[in-house]
């Protein structure tokens, strides 16, 4: 069905973004929004909080917030499952090995500096577009004063 999934392009690979960007496009996906951000230390805890009993939690986060990234939410069919597939696996290095043409293959570095996010279901992906795309959501109107 019809689907909305967030997607960053993060801190490692912000300089290749038009080449990502000219990718998801050629891939049949529709940009809703799209905008150049960088995340507050609060904010990029507050996004991988499912990691927070991870090893690489304080990590992620703290890289996650050093440098701007770019965010996009992007509507396809099946548009979670499609993004996932087109970023490839988690680390580029595998990503290199297991599917070349991946934007982690092409634009990773390794297991934690990955060029790309992707929302892992529908979600998480109304949560993650909801934090980062907070401001651009209509005011809530008050219908009784
Ligand atoms: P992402 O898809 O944004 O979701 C969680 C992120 O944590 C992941 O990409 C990587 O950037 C990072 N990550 C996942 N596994 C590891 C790991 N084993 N070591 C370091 N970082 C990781």
């Amino acid at each position: 069905k019809l689907q909305q999934t967030l997607a960053l392009i993060k801190p490692d690979a912000y300089q290749h973004q038009q080449l990502i960007v000219y990718r998801i496009l050629q891939e049949g996906f529709t940009i809703v929004h799209q905008k150049s951000f960088q995340f507050t230390q609060d904010q990029a805890a507050l996004f991988y909080r499912e990691h927070e009993h991870q090893p690489f939690y304080s990590t992620l986060t703290e890289w996650m917030a050093s440098a701007p990234v770019y965010a996009l939410i992007l509507e396809k069919e099946d548009a979670i499952q499609s993004w996932r597939t087109l970023m490839g696996p988690t680390d580029a290095n595998k990503a290199r090995a297991t599917e070349p043409t991946s934007l982690r293959a092409l634009y990773g570095t390794d297991g934690s500096r990955n060029a790309v996010h992707g929302s892992d279901c529908s979600t998480s992906a109304q949560r993650e577009i909801n934090l980062v795309f907070d401001q651009q959501r209509e005011p809530v109107t008050s219908t009784n004063t």
